[in-house]
């Protein structure tokens, strides 16, 4: 009988696809393997050629699958989502004798919440999503509020986008950098309060920034003389004022002690999520916000229109079918802490990838925090003077160190430093920090070992990756990584490799 479930999000950029036949789940970002950062499918005539292999690759055929649901909707340029945009699902003849569903792509993020949370209670908010929507509002998961391009202005996702372009820092792959420059910015208030009134339904952002930059030039107020300053303070500006209006929006949605899910690409601004939580504490962030976490969204469809048991996705967030080296012993865990004492940087590969951008400690570049920034920038990651580094911290003594309300497991929100961590601390004195818990139990480690040498449980932690390349995947990956930059030690399982 066939049982198999796909999900899949073959739309745009961020290929990824999950599995589930009822029991046995898995779940993979394409690029994790293929080693192209933001992977995509180039054509829909490949998605079941792709399917195949990779679910052959986990022991399945063809022949196993009872129905795909997927992300290829109007926003991809398919033309098959022809009721109405509140439409969510639809059911589409993609792959001959095979059922497949269109899954709405705010609905897929929606519902991609399942690992963490059962609420049914959702935002939303995205460079865009099919039928240009860039905000939505479920409840008991409909679609309740909506905010899409033209109709409501433009999204801010986009705005970000273009400000990569004009700003000549990158393209939309690169909005992450732009969040850097925020640290540097000097808000101008008085702008602020000329637009803070003004409600996101009848806004054009578009329109609006071309007024701020001539606004901002005719009153002189910023240095004009230093382009980089100049953008810091354009940027800080546009985004406290942003998150002013989406406060007020949310406000409109949610009562303040609602618990809701919160998703989609705006939802890595750790600037922003900061400040949302302090309102609602009960908003739960994804760490696959981003569209690697749209098939988790897609296969949760069809388990519940199948009537299957809930998915027990396994060690969440370690859920990537990637490549496995091996266990690490306490030994190695022990010798490798005395390396990050000595201010080695540590390439860290362990267990399975993590799901979403961030590495939180199996796919990680780790270095004492007292240790020179400029060192790591140099010699391994080759990243922009200005961009900050997050930390990991020992979830028990987080407050030692940093001025934050609650714990922050995935690394999604940012705090005030209270101590001296040259290396972690951003220009406007805050970092993007993960508390590690001792659930997850080798880093758990790797930080108390470090703490008994130096004093302090907190680490350096960024991604395993070369510049502009995936996080790392396979082993061979790792260790190309090793040869080409200039890192001190690689950590691959048990194994400790040195230069
Ligand atoms: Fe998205």
């Amino acid at each position: 009988m066939k049982k198999l479930l796909i999900g899949a999000h073959f739309g745009g950029h961020d290929l990824n696809v999950s599995l589930y036949d009822g029991k046995n789940f898995k779940y993979l970002h394409d690029e994790r393997i293929s080693t192209v950062k933001n992977s995509n499918l180039k054509s829909l005539d490949k998605a079941l050629h792709y399917v195949k292999n990779w679910i052959g690759s986990h022991g399945y055929d063809v022949s196993d699958i009872s129905s795909i649901a997927c992300t290829i909707g109007e926003r991809s340029g398919v033309n098959s989502f022809p009721e109405n945009e509140q439409t969510l699902v639809s059911k589409k003849n993609l792959f001959v004798d095979i059922d497949c569903y269109q899954i709405d792509h705010h609905y897929a993020h929606a519902l991609s919440a399942f690992p963490i949370t059962d609420t049914t209670n959702h935002y939303v908010n995205d460079g865009h999503g099919d039928w240009h929507k860039y905000l939505s509002i479920f409840k008991k998961d409909i679609l309740t509020n909506y905010l899409k391009e033209g109709l409501h202005g433009n999204s801010f996702g986009w705005l970000l986008e273009e400000l990569c372009e004009k700003l000549e820092i990158g393209t939309w792959k690169d909005v992450g950098k732009l969040m850097g420059l925020i640290g540097y910015g000097k808000i101008d208030y008085e702008y602020i309060d000329k637009y803070k009134d003004q409600d996101l339904e009848n806004n054009h952002i578009f329109s609006h920034a071309r007024e701020f930059l001539r606004y901002t030039y005719d009153k002189g107020i910023f240095d004009q003389t230093n382009e980089f300053f100049h953008s810091s303070n354009y940027i800080a500006t546009l985004h406290k004022l942003y998150e002013g209006k989406f406060l007020n929006y949310l406000k409109k949605c949610f009562k303040e002690t609602d618990v809701f899910s919160y998703s989609g690409g705006i939802a890595q601004s750790i600037v922003l999520n900061t400040e949302y939580k302090k309102i609602f504490p009960n908003m739960i962030t994804l760490p696959h916000a981003n569209d690697s976490g749209l098939s988790l969204g897609c296969v949760e469809w069809l388990r519940r229109f199948n009537q299957y048991d809930p998915i027990d996705v396994g060690p969440f967030p370690f859920i990537q079918a990637d490549e496995h080296p091996g266990d690490v012993s306490d030994d190695t865990i022990k010798k490798t802490a005395e390396l990050l004492a000595q201010n080695k940087i540590v390439l860290w590969y362990q267990g399975h990838g993590e799901i979403g951008p961030r590495a939180l400690g199996n796919r990680s570049i780790l270095m004492n925090p007292v240790a020179e920034k400029k060192d790591l920038n140099r010699r391994v990651k080759k990243r922009e003077w200005y961009r900050p580094y997050g930390a990991s911290v020992l979830e028990n003594e987080y407050k030692e160190y940093f001025d934050l309300d609650w714990v922050s497991p995935y690394m999604l929100y940012n705090s005030k430093i209270t101590t001296q961590f040259p290396a972690i601390t951003h220009e406007d004195e805050t970092c993007r920090i993960q508390t590690v818990s001792e659930n997850h139990e080798k880093y758990y480690s790797l930080l108390s070992e470090f703490k008994k040498l130096t004093g302090y449980s907190v680490l350096l932690n960024t991604s395993f990756n070369l510049q502009g390349s995936a996080i790392v995947g396979k082993v061979s990956r790792a260790m190309e990584v090793f040869d080409k930059t200039d890192a001190d030690v690689l950590v691959l399982g048990d194994e400790i490799i040195t230069k």
